[in-house]
């Protein structure tokens, strides 16, 4: 193995020789040519590899037979960008609050210095925004070692990850997210980004956004049993505790469901989960796996949510949300539905108003279970526990 850290470093060595003699100030005088130089000295052969951890074992990895399943799936992937296959995020990444996962280049640059570009005076750090790509996710191996050391793939990055929620939250402050492997890559993106519901000063919450909930990758948060809104609750079943489901002990975590056991040439760079794992734990048909009774529960607290009563709100001359009031003075402006079914998208959207906040906390975790986007596997317990607290304190 030290012998190829030599061909590398060789590698590295001459590509910045070529490189400095390319750019160096370099002032030609003219004259005569000067006289050939003599033949260098034959090389020395090489040692010759050990069996299996030679150069071939390279080579199977990093040739284009290996190569092409992973590039026609990452294609046809929600990562590869294209119109047909993804939400078409990846042009966001021009602005500075979205480039450090919607754009290749910042999230490389948010990785390698803790930042994205500094922004301009219209709030851009990028001129474009690219879909994450292979440069995004890898750049080179950390060893060649691969016996001792394990080989990383060259993934960009497997460190331990902040855990990062606007809203202030003490139970939250300096929570590491750490799976022990490449899923900490996943996990510097698919985060909440927004925080549970908090009161105002009357004890009720104001949602003045038609975006209001987690932000939509959500994924760690619930794998890690996070982020449920349940302080106004009166508990009827118990809430998981943090860092319980199996999903996250027994299993690599994101890698080793949505990557690994593929078996199509894809090494898993669809990022569909693979169902391949799942049978190593659970009996029958694995394409059926659902949680039970949660699609149906999901249903009942969508159209609880759909009665619940608040205030209608409206901007003031300073464009602040305001509680709006009959003639009166005093009688509230209803608004019905904190979270409503638009059949025109086939989706929930949350609706401006000011709300008890026990119907915030209920809509809130609907939301959650929804962005999330697994239909509750990744945390089957917690996922259940949350919903069904959410309709009894609800009815
Ligand atoms: C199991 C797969 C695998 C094996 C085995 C493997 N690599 Fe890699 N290597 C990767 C991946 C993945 C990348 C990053 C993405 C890419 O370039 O395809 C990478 C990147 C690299 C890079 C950086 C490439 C660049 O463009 O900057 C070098 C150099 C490299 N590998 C050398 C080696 C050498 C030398 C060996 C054998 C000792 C080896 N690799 C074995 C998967 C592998
Ligand atoms: C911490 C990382 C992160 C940041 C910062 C971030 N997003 Fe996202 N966003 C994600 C992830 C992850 C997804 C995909 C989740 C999924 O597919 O379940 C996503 C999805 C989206 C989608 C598509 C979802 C849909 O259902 O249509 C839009 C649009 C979006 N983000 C907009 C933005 C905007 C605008 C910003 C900046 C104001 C932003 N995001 C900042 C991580 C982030
Ligand atoms: C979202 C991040 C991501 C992107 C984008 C991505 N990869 Fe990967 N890739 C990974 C991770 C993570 C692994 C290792 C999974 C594991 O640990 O099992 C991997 C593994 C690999 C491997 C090793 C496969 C094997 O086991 O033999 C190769 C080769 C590779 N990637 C090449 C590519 C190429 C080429 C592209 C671009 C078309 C690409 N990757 C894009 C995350 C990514
Ligand atoms: C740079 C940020 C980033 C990283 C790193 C990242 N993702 Fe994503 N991921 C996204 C965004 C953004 C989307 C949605 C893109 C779109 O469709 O517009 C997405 C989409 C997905 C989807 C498809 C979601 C759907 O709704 O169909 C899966 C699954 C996924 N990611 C898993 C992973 C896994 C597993 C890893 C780690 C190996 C990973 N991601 C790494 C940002 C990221
Ligand atoms: C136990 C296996 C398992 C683990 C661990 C796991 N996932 Fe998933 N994930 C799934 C399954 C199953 C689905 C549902 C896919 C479906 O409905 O077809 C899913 C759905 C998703 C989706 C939405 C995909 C879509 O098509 O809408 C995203 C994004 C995602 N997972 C990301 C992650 C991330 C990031 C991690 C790590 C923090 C992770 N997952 C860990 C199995 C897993
Ligand atoms: C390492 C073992 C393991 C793997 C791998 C695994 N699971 Fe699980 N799964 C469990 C355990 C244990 C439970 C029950 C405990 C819990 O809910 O945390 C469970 C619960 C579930 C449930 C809830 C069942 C119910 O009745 O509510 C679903 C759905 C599920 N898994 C789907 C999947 C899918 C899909 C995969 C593959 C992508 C998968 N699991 C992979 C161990 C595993």
């Amino acid at each position: 193995m030290k012998n190829l850290k030599l061909i590398v470093n060789l590698i590295v060595v001459t590509s910045s020789l070529m490189f400095f003699q390319c750019t160096s100030d370099y002032t030609a005088i003219p004259g005569q040519d000067g006289e050939n130089g003599t033949n260098g000295i034959d090389g020395v052969d090489g040692i010759d590899g050990i069996d299996g951890v030679g150069t071939q074992v390279c080579i199977d990895c990093h040739s284009d037979t290996h190569r092409s399943g992973i590039w026609d799936a990452y294609l046809t992937s929600n990562h590869g960008g294209d119109p047909a296959y993804s939400y078409e995020s990846w042009d966001r990444g021009t602005r500075e609050s979205c480039a450090s996962c919607h754009n290749n280049e910042g999230f490389i640059d948010y990785i390698e210095t803790g930042a994205v570009a500094v922004a301009d005076a219209s709030g851009n750090s990028y001129g474009i925004s690219n879909p994450l790509s292979c440069t995004g996710c890898h750049d080179s191996h950390s060893s060649f070692d691969f016996e001792n050391d394990g080989n990383d793939m060259a993934v960009r990055t497997a460190a331990p990850v902040d855990f990062k929620v606007f809203a202030e939250d003490p139970n939250l402050d300096d929570y590491i997210l750490d799976y022990g492997n490449a899923s900490n890559l996943c996990a510097n993106c698919h985060q909440p980004r927004r925080g549970t519901p908090t009161p105002d000063a009357n004890g009720k919450y104001m949602n003045t956004s038609t975006h209001w909930g987690p932000h939509h990758g959500p994924q760690t948060a619930l794998l890690e049993g996070l982020l449920g809104a349940y302080t106004t609750f009166t508990l009827v079943e118990a809430i998981p505790a943090v860092k319980q489901a199996k999903h996250r002990t027994d299993t690599g975590s994101c890698v080793d469901c949505h990557m690994r056991h593929t078996t199509d040439g894809s090494y898993g760079h669809s990022w569909n989960p693979t169902r391949n794992n799942c049978s190593d734990c659970h009996g029958g048909p694995v394409e059926e796996l659902k949680v039970t009774g949660l699609e149906e529960d999901m249903d009942t607290l969508g159209h609880l949510l759909e009665q619940v009563i608040g205030q209608a709100i409206a901007r003031d001359a300073n464009g602040d949300y305001q509680p709006v009031f009959e003639a009166d003075g005093v009688t509230p402006v209803p608004v019905v539905g904190i979270v409503h079914y638009d059949a025109g998208d086939d989706a929930w959207h949350p609706v401006r108003g000011l709300f008890d906040l026990k119907a915030a906390e209920a809509a809130w975790n609907f939301l959650f279970i929804l962005e999330d986007r697994s239909k509750g596997i990744h945390n089957p317990d917690y996922a259940k526990s949350l919903i069904k607290n959410s309709i009894a304190n609800l009815q």
